[in-house]
């Protein structure tokens, strides 16, 4: 449904993205997962024929970006990041008006209108005016103007930021009502948010793609070790080096703190080193201030992923940098 294929844009001597390369299944949903900066708007932009791309091809549902813009403006539905809504029309009026620019035909609007309003839970505050709505009901308003000419392609950017917990739970259960029917790319910068909507995700970083695949099995591919961090008041020298020979133990480093001193535990996975770990603190005398399990974030994924790539495709830089462990 989108064939994507070494697609790379330059601002100047910015590279926002270089050689993206992937596909979406009809009726499935993608994640488009990175940090700010990743090039995931762009990547989007691209798609949806709001910006040339320096080089590369692609092609949404069977229409080519570059030759037939027109068609694929026809059969994409797109949330940009913060959608131009019109802030003096209620949301009827202003979704009307979207169906009509759309190329709806007039005796279809009405049918048209009263599915999106539905779907996107916009029924209540269909009289209301844009600008007194809440964020979380604008950004509804977004989807539906997406959604109103039933599209077989969504673009979705970031369609959960700035949502409260329960816009945001809802948001996703509007948005994976739409696999199957319809087929999904969205964007976020939120690992949970991947997972629990998106049947397959692209990680890009630094606008490239370091990784393609099911959310499960891509974080028990990132999940090879877990992190303790523990604070001790009352190390002594010889604590980094005593810490290495606890079984399970693959690597310990320091980080400053005002607080005590705060040695980050690497173990082994599945392995809860936890109590081993206290009762040396204990014994030894180290004066335990605090031990918690880390959880992974999508930080450590990327530093992950990006080490990963660094070292399988310039193995002479690391080697120049010499960095000790
Ligand atoms: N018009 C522009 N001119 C110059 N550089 C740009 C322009 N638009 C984007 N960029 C740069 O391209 C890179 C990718 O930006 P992009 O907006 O695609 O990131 P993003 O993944 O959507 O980030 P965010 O999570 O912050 O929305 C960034 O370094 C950005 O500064
Ligand atoms: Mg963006």
């Amino acid at each position: 449904m989108i064939n994507v294929q070494n697609l790379t844009k330059r601002y100047g001597d910015l590279t926002a993205i270089e050689d993206v390369t992937f596909n979406v299944q009809k009726g499935e949903i993608l994640g488009f997962l990175g940090p700010n900066g990743a090039g995931k708007t762009t990547t989007m932009r691209i798609l949806t024929c709001f910006l040339p791309a320096t080089s590369g091809t692609a092609s949404v549902a069977g229409y080519d970006i570059f030759e037939q813009p027109q068609d694929v403006k026809k059969h994409i539905g797109y949330l940009p990041e913060s959608p131009p809504l019109y802030t003096e029309l209620t949301v009827t009026e202003y979704l009307r008006f979207i169906s009509r620019i759309k190329g709806i035909e007039r005796k279809d609007r009405t049918e048209a209108l009263t599915r999106v309003l539905e779907r996107c839970a916009l029924t209540d505050v269909r009289h209301r005016l844009i600008g007194n709505l809440s964020r979380g009901y604008r950004q509804r308003v977004g989807l539906a103007q997406a959604l109103i000419h039933n599209p077989e392609v969504l673009i979705l950017d970031e369609p959960t930021t700035g949502l409260d917990p329960k816009q945001i739970i809802e948001m996703r259960q509007v948005i994976k009502e739409l696999a199957g029917q319809h087929t999904v790319i969205l964007s976020t910068h939120i690992l949970p948010e991947a997972t629990a909507v998106c049947q397959r995700v692209v990680i890009i970083h630094k606008g490239r793609i370091v990784a393609v695949d099911t959310p499960d099995t891509l974080s028990a591919q990132l999940r090879q070790s877990e992190k303790i961090r523990l604070t001790l008041r009352t190390p002594s020298p010889e604590t980094a080096e005593a810490l290495k020979t606890v079984p399970g133990v693959v690597s310990i480093f320091q980080e400053p703190s005002t607080d005590g001193q705060v040695f980050m535990v690497e173990c082994e996975l599945g392995r809860d080193i936890r109590t081993e770990l206290a009762a040396q603190a204990v014994r030894r005398g180290w004066g335990l201030l605090e031990l918690t399990a880390v959880k992974l974030s999508l930080e450590d994924v990327f530093l992950q992923l990006t080490q990963e790539e660094s070292k399988q495709e310039e193995p002479k830089e690391d080697a120049l940098n010499g960095e000790p462990g």
